[in-house]
């Protein structure tokens, strides 16, 4: 290597090269491609092709998917994947064609097929995550028009979404499976599943009036993949003329250096040793994103071919470093099927840890070479590469070497020994020997695209027709700074037979050597160093079971061991939902009851449909970004803009001065600033904000202001503010009956108590505002994405000092709310409205995901405390409950969210006497607020605690328990309401008999006798859910409809989409009154200058409240338009209405609603809290694996009442949606805090909400049929919130099957399980042999990582 070549750099001088590529078929010339710029960026901001959505900027929610296809000239085949727009640097860009939604069909043009089925099959609820999912599946079908679920499955890994509980994405997309038995409508004639009818399962059940069909195959499009779009030829002849893959792009900070070989790589490394190496930009593009990093030369060897080469050696296979993880995988799948088993395992192993690794889009542009070079410890690669001894071969401009990857490879916390001017250009993985096994193994809080807690990789190598271990390595990651190898354990073993004092020692040895500071990063300390000797012994009866499947004379393996070594294998899901039927002779015109498709959801498949952030820029339009506190609790002593101030594009801080009107706000009481004012009391409080001419600019000034703080004491935890007596007022109590004497009654009294973490909302589109001043009469337009459009109006209109009339906010739709947008909204848009205000310029800010996650709040915490006393027969006669919720730095909604709990705190049990006390915490957290179900699944999840106690302490099961205690018709609840039209019992019964409980309950017990490792679990859970908001005047809703001239109807109501089907339900409800099709009634939007003083969309009760008002205003009209009706019978809708037109009739009316006879009052304990009840009963089975802590959803069957559905794809969206983020809730999310109130879990990368392959493998959803509720529009219930806690049933069951795992350590009895039931807690809870050696730290001698808030 001489270093004289003349590289890119020299070669274009000061310029920059021209960057060409094709999007959706067009051809793009970027003469000033800028390195840091992302592909999503660039779409969205430069091309306006805003279909593509940004959700999380960092890989994790699969938003941003669009298709990459590239000629590859030497194989002459063209490369189509999936990729992350979000991480895909522009640059890397040349000569690639770029797909996005908008390029395979429109509803204007043509749906693509993809497009069609999603909305068809209600995949799509708020449709922020539709485009991305459609791009998954389409980049899926180009390469493979005939999928197999698995691939389907496989395909949607790297896509999250927050609505639909995915199983209709599923059932939508099954079609074009080979399961599907989808044909693409060519059998048409000859039982074509389209032809046929539901593409959805059928029912076991023939009852005639009950439907299970959602959707109709038969109106798909058929599939033909000759028709799809072509890859541009210009591109291709390009790609065959292009003589030099060397390019060179200059940004403001950063140059792009593409070098197209070898010597021109190394050259350029030993010219810039600094110079970051980037190929899939997975890492580097979070460090830039994210840990502000600055590469000022970038190189990226992607097109070098030593660099990409695949290689077989005699000893194993080698892979150019920059090989993606895809491929890699490919090549490996095919050795394992032309090798003899024995010289594959470790390719088995690597395959093992790649499908759990990422999502596709990353693998499909991950390098392996970034895996290694990354050197982070939790890499699930190499401790794959450290045990199996694979090879590195590193160049320098002056030669290379080869290192084997050992102990000695990683140095330090993401370092290793490659020098700064070396490269790594290839690794050669072995193949396996006659006699070692190898095994890998990652446990992360989630299956799917989720980073490891701990991982491993262990290899052993026996003396030929022994069980003596000749050679064993055991690397693990997760354990320390690096990958790190457990050699004095391995040590010890060499030489010994593989037997159950082998295990022994190793468990004891592993225990000592792998050890953990107990404020370790990171956490789960006990968890971590079980899972060592839990995976250990995995990997023990792994190979033992392998030594005896070859002959070899070893122990044998237990049967009730053998599923300990099972790897988990997803098997696909199936499902069942069942509904009643719209009676028959009803006309087809009447589309009440009827599955009818969300009405944007074909706009949100193609990205057609626009949400606030898609709103065009105006020509004048700035950015803003926040400066939030990173205190906890502090004076603040100084902020300086200087250096901010004097960067690029920056226009202007904002702080508190610059607010004309009032600076306090808060939805119920003033108690909130909106920019701080000298204090801060909690990490992400809002303190100013900057602006600037791009998003860019404003962030990067916003991070260089500097804030001087004087710390105080902050309270985080709800303990600590028991402690401190850090209490918000009032205390509510809520009691009936007799306490004493309950108690003296009863025969049995226990207490308990269990905490139960917050929920982060991720709506996947995080808080948006655009502000745009009108000019005069200090009038403003604001483009919010809010559940509440009257409360940012008058928030908005405090802080500039105007009367709420000269403030417009209009909601079109939002990508997801869930609660988080109630109130929390107006944190952001009081902000980005003074800002406007001060620069009399249109301001937008759209929340990046970590500043969404740490300024907004979201479910409170609980902690609850319970005294109940009961009788043998387990009947509960007395209940005393103390909940405390951590409510944050303001009060916002905690005292009604407590009031709810409060309401619930006896789920479905009949309790004589009770008293329930509810304290609300004042922390140093950001306020927390509304949530899907408002503290009602935090007051049930005690009760259910509570009535699982009573089971374990008698002995009983649970069931019969809860049965046992059930409310009957006619029953009061403590606070005094009658139970009428109460049919919980029926759905208990149902769901008893559609799940088979008792029939399962027998399995369940059996597989347990039969199984010590995994355990199965059973629990069934009732809810009763109150409806109307706890807060009176907010039972009222307003509407107002329009009929023009040409018989068209604009309709207008108070409740805003989010993704549930309002705006489609309000359609229905119109539809009906006034008796024409829905095609001629549209909802553009909600607005606060049409329909006035509207409650936020919540408290599932807008379909309710906003249906009576355009019932009421429907009626209106229709009354109105009678006359002509009886004039003309014969007429059309557009007769009647020209006629009245002309007879100068009002065609416009405003309807209005409000609920009768509702106001309780706490004081006095009586008047009616709720409306009328939804009901609903869940059954679910799980598995546990108790050596990891993970668990599988076998199955979950629910049965809910929703009174006569208005839509039954809609309301079971709803239940599916709901009962999936219940899910979450109770099994998976986890918010991590520090002591100092930190929040450390700030994007899906490390906040996991449940994906694809988290829903149960069987799911039932039933309505229950014959069930009119006399209280709500059309005797229809509200669905939204109430469906959510009956995942508690899966909470349930995981503490049913670690009751099991319990018992064979000999313990019994109730025992505290807090929510959720991560891994960490299962494992942990399953005490046994691997436990007991790794006790945890004595609690107050060290300062943990996170703490329970
Ligand atoms: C959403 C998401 C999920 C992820 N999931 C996982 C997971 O499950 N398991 C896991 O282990 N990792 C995971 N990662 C991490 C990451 O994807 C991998 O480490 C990946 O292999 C990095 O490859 P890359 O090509 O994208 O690296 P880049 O970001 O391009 O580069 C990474 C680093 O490697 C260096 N480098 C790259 N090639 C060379 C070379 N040839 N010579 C010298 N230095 C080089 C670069 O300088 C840089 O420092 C995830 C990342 C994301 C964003
Ligand atoms: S926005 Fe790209 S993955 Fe989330
Ligand atoms: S529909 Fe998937 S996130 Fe809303």
């Amino acid at each position: 290597m001489n270093g004289t070549t003349a590289d890119t750099e020299t070669r274009s001088g000061s310029g920059s090269d021209e960057l060409v590529f094709f999007v959706n078929g067009k051809k793009i010339v970027e003469r000033n491609a800028d390195p840091e710029t992302t592909l999503l960026t660039y779409l969205r901001r430069k091309l306006g092709l805003t279909g593509t959505k940004l959700g999380c900027a960092e890989g994790g929610c699969g938003a941003c998917t669009v298709m990459l296809s590239r000629y590859q000239t030497h194989t002459q085949q063209l490369l189509h994947y999936a990729v992350n727009a979000c991480l895909a640097p522009l640059c890397s860009l040349h000569l690639v064609a770029v797909t996005t939604v908008e390029g395979i069909g429109s509803v204007a043009r043509k749906l693509h097929p993809v497009q069609e089925r999603i909305a068809r099959a209600h995949g799509s609820q708020c449709g922020f995550c539709t485009p991305g999912i459609v791009m998954s599946m389409y980049a899926l079908l180009r390469n493979n028009p005939t999928p197999k679920m698995a691939d389907v499955e496989e395909a949607f890994q790297g896509n999250l979404c927050r609505c639909t509980g995915y199983r209709p994405i599923l059932e939508g997309y099954k079609t074009f499976t080979v399961e599907g038995g989808c044909c693409g409508g060519r059998g048409r004639d000859n039982g074509c599943c389209m032809a046929n009818g539901s593409g959805a399962e059928e029912s076991s059940e023939e009852v005639v009036d009950e439907s299970t069909s959602l959707f109709n195959a038969a109106d798909f499009t058929p599939f033909d993949p000759t028709q799809e779009i072509i890859f541009p030829p210009e591109l291709m002849s390009l790609t065959n003329c292009e003589t030099s893959a060397s390019l060179c792009f200059r940004g403001d900070r950063a140059t792009w250096l593409q070098p197209d070989s070898l010597d021109e790589f190394l050259h350029l490394k030993w010219k810039h040793p600094d110079a970051r190496v980037v190929v899939g930009n997975t890492e580097v593009g979070i460090e830039v994103k994210f840990k502000n990093m600055v590469y000022p030369v970038i190189l990226a060897p992607a097109f070098i071919p030593e660099l990409n080469e695949v290689r077989h050696t005699e000893d194993g296979v080698v892979f150019g470093a920059a090989c993606t993880l895809s491929h890699m995988g490919a090549v490996l799948r095919q050795e394992v099927e032309t090798l003899p088993p024995h010289r594959t395992e470790v390719f088995l192993a690597i395959l093992e840890q790649l499908r759990w690794f990422a999502g596709l889009q990353i693998r499909n542009v991950a390098a392996i070479g970034g895996n290694i070079m990354t050197a982070s410890p939790i890499s699930d690669l190499n401790p794959v590469f450290m045990a199996t001894g694979c090879k590195l071969t590193l160049f320098d401009k002056d030669g290379s070497r080869v290192v084997q990857m050992d102990d000695s490879f990683f140095t330090g916390y993401r370092r290793t020994t490659v020098r700064p001017q070396e490269v790594l250009v290839s690794i050669e993985i072995p193949y396996s020997k006659k006699t070692q096994f190898v095994f890998a193994f990652k446990q992360s809080p989630r299956r799917e695209d989720d980073i490891s807690i701990v991982t491993t990789a262990m290899s052993v190598t026996f003396n030929p027709g022994t069980d003596v271990v000749e050679d064993l390595k055991l690397s693990y990651g997760g354990m320390a700074a690096t990958t790190t190898m457990a050699t004095e354990t391995a040590k010890k073993l060499l030489g010994r037979r593989w037997g159950e004092e082998l295990l022994q020692d190793a468990c004891s040895s592993l225990a000592e050597e792998m050890t953990l500071d107990p404020s370790v990063p990171g956490g789960m300390v006990t968890y971590r160093r079980t899972l060592t000797l839990s995976l250990f012994y995995k990997f023990y009866l792994t190979v033992l079971q392998k030594l005896r499947d070859q002959g070899v004379k070893a122990e044998e393996v237990q049967s009730d061991c053998q599923s300990a070594a099972d790897l988990f294998h997803p098997e696909t899901p199936s499902s069942v939902q069942v509904y009643q039927a719209v009676p028959e002779g009803r006309g087809q015109d009447d589309v009440v009851g009827r599955p009818m498709m969300h009405l944007s959801a074909l706009k949100q498949a193609t990205g057609e449909a626009v949400y606030c952030d898609d709103v065009p820029l105006y020509e004048n339009e700035l950015y803003l970004s926040l400066i939030t506190s990173s205190r906890a609790h502090a004076h603040i002593l100084s902020i300086d803009t200087s250096v901010a101030e004097s960067m690029p594009g920056v226009v202007c801080c904002v702080f508190a001065d610059d607010i004309p009107g009032s600076n306090a706000t808060g939805p119920v009481q003033y108690d909130e600033t909106i920019l701080a004012d000298r204090q801060v009391t909690c990490v992400g409080h809002i303190i100013g904000a900057v602006v600037a001419d791009t998003q860019l600019h404003a962030q990067r000034a916003a991070k260089a202001v500097r804030i001087q703080y004087e710390e105080l004491q902050p309270v985080v935890t709800i303990q600590e503010a028991i402690a401190a007596q850090s209490f918000y007022q009032p205390i509510r109590t809520l009691q009936n009956g007799d306490l004493e004497a309950g108690f003296k009654q009863a025969d049995h009294i226990l207490e308990g108590e269990m905490h139960m973490g917050g929920q982060e909302h991720f709506y996947l589109e995080t808080n948006v505002t655009l502000a745009v001043p009108r000019g005069e009469d200090g009038e403003m337009e604001l483009f919010v994405s809010t559940q509440s459009a009257s409360k940012t109006q008058s928030l908005v209109a405090k802080a500039l000092g105007v009367p709420a009339n000269r403030v417009v906010v209009r909601v079109k739709r939002m990508g997801g709310g869930f609660g988080g947008k109630e109130t929390r909204t107006t944190v952001l848009s009081t902000v980005v409205a003074v800002a406007a205000n001060k620069l009399k310029r249109p301001v937008r800010c759209m929340l990046d995901r970590d500043e969404d996650m740490l300024v907004t709040g979201g479910r409170h915490p609980f902690y609850g405390k319970y005294k109940v006393g009961f009788l043998n027969s387990g009947k509960v006669v007395a209940l005393d409950v103390l909940y405390y919720s951590n409510a944050g730095n303001s009060m916002d909604l905690s005292l009604s969210v407590m009031e709810r709990a409060l309401f619930h705190m006896e789920n479905s049990y009949s309790v004589a006497n009770v008293r329930g006390r509810g304290f609300l915490c004042r922390t140093n957290l950001p306020s927390n607020t509304a949530f899907r179900g408002f503290g009602g699944p935090q007051g049930m999840m005690v009760a259910e605690s509570w009535i699982t106690d009573v089971a374990q302490s008698l002995g009983r099961p649970a069931d019969e328990v809860r049965r046992l205690n059930l409310y009957v018709e006619g029953e009061s609840t403590p606070y005094n309401q009658i139970l009428n039209q109460f049919t919980l019992d029926r759905c208990w019964d149902e769901c008893l008999s559609r799940s088979g409980y008792q029939q399962r309950r027998a399995v369940v017990d059996l597989y347990n006798r039969q199984n010590r490792w995994t355990k199965r679990g059973l629990a069934i859970v009732p809810t009763k859910f109150g409806i109307s908001f706890t807060a009176l005047f907010l039972n009222q809703a307003g509407a107002l409809v329009h009929i023009y001239t040409d018989g068209s109807v604009l309709l207008t109501h108070g409740g805003t989409e989010m993704g549930q089907g309002l705006h489609t339900k309000m359609v229905q409800v119109a539809s009906r009154v006034l008796g024409i099709p829905c095609s001629k009634i549209h909802i553009s939007e909600t607005s606060t200058n049409t329909v006035p003083n509207t409650s936020p969309t919540a408290a599932s009760a807008s379909s309710d409240l906003n249906g009576a008002a355009v019932q009421n205003a429907c009626e209106i009209l229709e009354k109105r338009l009678e006359p002509y009706k009886t004039q003309n019978p014969k007429g059309s809708w557009e007769d009647w209405v020209r006629a009245a037109y002309f007879d100068r009739v009002n065609l416009s009316a405003n309807g209005f609603y409000k609920t009768p006879d509702l106001g309780y009052d706490f004081d006095s304990n009586s008047g009616r809290a709720f409306n009328y009840f939804t009901y609903g009963v869940a059954c679910s089975e799980v598995e546990i694996d108790c050596l990891t802590g993970a668990h599988k959803n076998l199955s979950s069957t629910i049965v809910m009442d929703v009174g006569h559905s208005l839509n039954p794809a809609i309301d079971i969206g709803q239940v599916e949606g709901a009962f999936i983020q219940g899910l979450g809730l109770f099994t998976m999310e986890e918010l991590h805090y520090s002591p100092q109130g930190v929040l450390l879990t700030r994007g899906p990368g490390s906040y996991k909400i449940p994906a694809f392959g988290d829903i149960p493998t069987r799911l039932t959803v039933s309505l229950l049929r014959d069930a009119p509720n006399d209280k709500a529009i059309f005797s229809s219930k509200a669905v939204g919130e109430p469906p959510l806690f009956l995942a508690a049933a899966n909470f349930y069951a995981i503490k049913d099957a670690i009751t099991a795992a319990r018992g064979e350590s000999g313990i019994s009895g109730p025992f505290r399980l807090d929510s959720p039931a991560s891994t960490e807690r299962i494992r942990n809870a399953c005490s046994d042999r691997f436990t007991k050696l790794c006790p945890p730290a004595e609690p107050g001698t060290f300062s943990p990582w996170s703490v329970q808030v």
